[in-house]
């Protein structure tokens, strides 16, 4: 695949899971490279409508490509997604995306500062318009504060090892790029796992923290039970356990409806009802698609539609 390139994550379960009518309108709110967004206007008929968005302002120059009336694409974080439809025209969808996480173009962007495959200033912005970049935020937050991300958002055992080690090549004026920092996380980690480079929950970490990625997710996932007409799908592809766990509760509640003592005197049709009822189960790709694209390998999809 050349660079620049970013193969589709579950295309035709994700796309099969948004359930799309020839007439309706669609929102994929993590546009990316496209492949889902094009897999989408396929199946639609001249009525319908496709808005897609995307916080990278690359993704947003590579979707200058689709040339199509019924699309229409938006720079903005999905947290915002209200107010970025409402600016757009849109009230009310009858399927919205959302594949979290990173691109292939991102990682593979040497410059982007996401991988330790390439050396490169630690950078790991996905909108790299604004907020602060991974060597900024190292340079000024208290060890403190590391330790927590590392642990919290990579789930790292050895976050306080890290973070020290961090902090001491910081006060040396020696923490470097990407390459530079993997080294220092390989060397202060004491023990391996099989098949994941040492650094590779540091990376995460930073990254989701830099972003504010579960932030982002927790923000736009009642947004989304508000824009959903009823009978639309909610889809969402994750990426690592910290993603899912979200998806997975905010889905599971929304089905669940309101929850009250037994025996109270309330009638049950009284209750406030179930916003949403889960299709299927969490899926994960085969082991063909894995094959074929490795970055697949922790995807799971989760889909919910609107009652
Ligand atoms: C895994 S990629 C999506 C790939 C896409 N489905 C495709 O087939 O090409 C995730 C994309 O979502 C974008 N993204 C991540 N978080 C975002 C957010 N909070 N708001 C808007 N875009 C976001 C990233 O910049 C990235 O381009």
């Amino acid at each position: 695949m050349s660079v620049g390139a970013h193969q589709a994550v579950m295309l035709e379960q994700a796309v099969a899971g948004l359930n799309v009518g020839a007439g309706g309108t669609y929102v994929d709110c993590t546009f990316g490279r496209g492949g889902h967004s094009r897999r989408v206007l396929e199946l639609l008929g001249r009525g319908g409508r496709l808005i897609a968005l995307d916080r990278d302002p690359d993704a947003i120059k590579a979707g200058a490509a689709i040339s199509d009336t019924r699309f229409t694409l938006l720079y903005g974080r999905f947290g915002g997604l209200h107010a970025l439809l409402a600016r757009a025209g849109v009230g009310k969808a009858d399927g919205i995306l959302l594949d979290l996480g990173v691109s292939s173009p991102q990682l593979d962007d040497a410059a982007r500062g996401f991988s330790f495959r390439f050396d490169a200033p630690l950078d790991m912005r996905m909108d790299t318009s604004r907020g602060m970049t991974a060597a900024q935020w190292l340079s000024t937050a208290d060890e403190s504060e590391i330790r927590e991300v590392i642990k919290n958002h990579g789930e790292e055992r050895f976050a306080k090892q890290i973070a020290a080690a961090i902090v001491a090549a910081r006060s040396r004026g020696d923490l470097g790029g990407t390459r530079q920092l993997a080294a220092l996380v390989a060397h202060a980690v004491p023990a391996r796992e099989p098949r994941q480079d040492p650094a590779t929950r540091t990376f995460q970490a930073l990254r989701i923290h830099l972003n504010q990625e579960l932030e982002e997710l927790s923000l736009v996932l009642p947004q989304c039970v508000d824009l959903l007409n009823p009978g639309g799908r909610l889809v969402v592809i994750s990426f690592h356990s910290l993603e899912d766990r979200i998806v997975k509760r905010f889905m599971r509640d929304a089905a669940a409806g309101a929850r009250l003592p037994e025996r109270l005197p309330v009638r049950s049709r009284e209750l406030p009802q179930p916003l949403m009822r889960l299709i299927g189960k969490a899926r994960r790709p085969d082991a063909n698609e894995i094959a074929r694209n490795p970055r697949s390998r922790s995807a799971t999809l989760r889909v919910a539609e609107r009652k």
